[in-house]
């Protein structure tokens, strides 16, 4: 399968959403990254559920939630009435995360996994067959323009490994400081999944920028 390109809204213009969002639409991105921050997860607010409807009605390609948030159980359904398509919960956050996967299926939705940097990939294998997409954090959540974290290449290749010998079609999503020193060593590792926020926006051409990560 040829890698997905997710480009980061967290770093899009607030004010000119609709422009942006049409920008994604026309460009080669696969999927519309939109990172959820409560406060309390992580040492950052972004934006709740009037401002993802909005954006939603501008959307023509599927909404990848990332929630950093505590309790994320309690909103799994209205997540789904505002229009996303996947919706990934943190490990760290999930005291039973196989309820809350099975929650979030019944939803009818692609459920996901994030891993803070240092929580081992290792720690998802019983749940594998369940995951839909595995969202490996590059950065310590919580806000953009991060450097990347080197070990997560190891990362990428011990969960491939794991995808591989439990033959299961889980992707491997990478999310934070992704750039093009990056991706393609990430590719060739074994990511299906790249999100880039300030790499896509803060270029002087977003939309070329995405056809170049999208045809490494
Ligand atoms: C970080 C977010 C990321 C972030 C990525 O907490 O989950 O999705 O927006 O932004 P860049 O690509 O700028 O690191
Ligand atoms: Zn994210």
């Amino acid at each position: 399968m040829p890698h997905l390109i997710a480009p980061s809204v967290l770093a899009a213009d607030f004010a000119n959403i609709q422009r942006d969002f049409e920008m994604i639409n026309s460009s080669e991105a696969d999927w519309f990254h939109i990172d959820v921050m409560d406060g309390v997860f992580v040492p950052n607010i972004s934006f709740g559920m009037p401002v993802i409807s909005a954006m939603k009605k501008h959307a023509k390609k599927p909404l990848d939630v990332h929630l950093m948030i505590v309790n994320p159980d309690q909103y799994i359904s209205t997540f789904k009435e505002i229009g996303a398509d996947i919706l990934t919960v943190h490990y760290e956050a999930c005291t039973h995360l196989h309820r809350t996967l099975q929650a979030i299926k019944a939803e009818g939705m692609k459920a996901g996994v994030a891993l803070n940097p240092h929580t081992p990939v290792g720690l998802l294998e019983d749940l594998i067959h369940d995951i839909d997409v595995v969202c490996i954090m590059s950065v310590n959540p919580g806000f953009g323009g991060q450097s990347f974290i080197e070990n997560t290449y190891n990362k990428v290749v011990e969960l491939k490994k794991i995808i591989k010998k439990k033959q299961s079609a889980t992707l491997i999503e990478i999310d934070g400081g992704v750039n093009s020193d990056n991706a393609k060593l990430l590719i060739d590792a074994g990511a299906d999944v790249l999100v880039a926020g300030s790499f896509v926006f803060k270029s002087s051409n977003p939309k070329s920028t995405i056809e170049k990560l999208k045809s490494i």
